[in-house]
């Protein structure tokens, strides 16, 4: 097997020294701009998350202070920088079968509903089924989707399947194509799995794991800020995960933007979020199932 590829992200070493501390109006600064964008809303005990998350890019763009980096966002290269902003800010944290419950709920009852199996017949004979992974980070929440999907669907014909993979971060969706990962963040991985969807790297890339391009075809990736007012797309999707990233935005934000994901459901499909998330108070169409499991009736 010849080894493959894999950037490194690493940064610079070079000595530089901690800028001074952020002053409250330019937290406020900060706290606005990124709220307009992304509608991350970050309270004030986030102050010191954010400070250690932009010394970082004070550092790659050689700026002294926080000042630096406002005055420069306010002038036209700051649009660019705002996707950066916004990637340093926003907290990507995933593993392989997080909430595993979701998982299970999928192949135990989601598959099974819309695609016909063992002469069941509760289900379609054919189609695509379709998922979108809503707030993908770097991947491994999509890529146990495609584990489980390529496992039922090895067992039955007729289907093809894909997932919609986004996310308003481009260096996270960058990782997230690449599907590489450490042997560290495979563990909850089966072994049989491991080795029938990821190829295992060598020489310079030992220690890694590369989703098997059989496996990788079937995800696209997309750059998308879920609230944008519309969305590039017209497909509707059998599931759509929402999950660990609506904690981030106030409850008109959550109602407006279930509201929109609704009419891209298909009838009997599903919305599933965060098990840390909850619908409660906002208003919607969809039915709960159970918790952190809405239905389109
Ligand atoms: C904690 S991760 C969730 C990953 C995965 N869904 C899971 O549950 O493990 C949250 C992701 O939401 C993304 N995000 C935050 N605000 C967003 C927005 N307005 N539009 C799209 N993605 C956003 C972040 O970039 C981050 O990758």
């Amino acid at each position: 097997m010849s080894p493959f590829p894999f950037s490194s992200q690493d940064r610079n070493g070079s000595p530089f020294s901690s800028p001074a501390p952020i002053t409250a109006a330019e937290y406020e600064f900060i706290r606005q701009i990124v709220y307009e964008h992304s509608r991350i809303n970050l309270g004030p005990s986030k102050k010191e998350l954010v400070m250690a998350r932009l010394s970082k890019r004070l550092r790659a763009l050689n700026l002294n202070g926080y000042s630096d980096y406002i005055n420069m966002l306010r002038t036209p290269a700051g649009k660019d920088e705002m996707t950066n902003l916004i990637d340093s800010i926003s907290t990507n944290h995933t593993y392989f079968f997080r909430e595993p419950q979701h998982f299970d709920f999928l192949t135990q009852v989601v598959l099974p509903q819309f695609c016909e199996q063992d002469g069941a017949k509760r289900g379609a004979t054919s189609g695509t089924f379709k998922v979108w992974s809503a707030a993908t980070s770097s991947g491994e929440e999509p890529y146990t989707i495609s584990l489980l999907l390529d496992d039922y669907f090895s067992r039955i014909r007729g289907w093809n399947w894909n997932i919609l993979c986004t996310d308003i971060s481009t260096r996270v969706l960058a990782k997230a194509q690449e599907g590489i990962f450490s042997k560290d963040r495979l563990g909850p991985v089966r072994p049989d799995w491991l080795q029938r969807y990821f190829d295992k790297g060598v020489g310079e890339s030992e220690g890694f794991y590369r989703v098997k391009p059989e496996l990788r075809r079937n995800l696209s990736f997309r750059a998308l800020n879920l609230l944008a007012p519309s969305y590039p797309f017209r497909d509707s999707f059998q599931v759509v995960f929402l999950r660990n990233v609506m904690i981030y935005f106030d409850r008109e934000t959550q109602e407006e933007l279930v509201n929109k994901i609704y009419p891209l459901i298909q009838p009997g499909g599903y919305l599933i979020i965060g098990h840390a998330e909850s619908l409660t108070n906002v208003k919607h169409p969809f039915k709960l199932v159970k918790p952190s499991i809405y239905r389109k009736a």
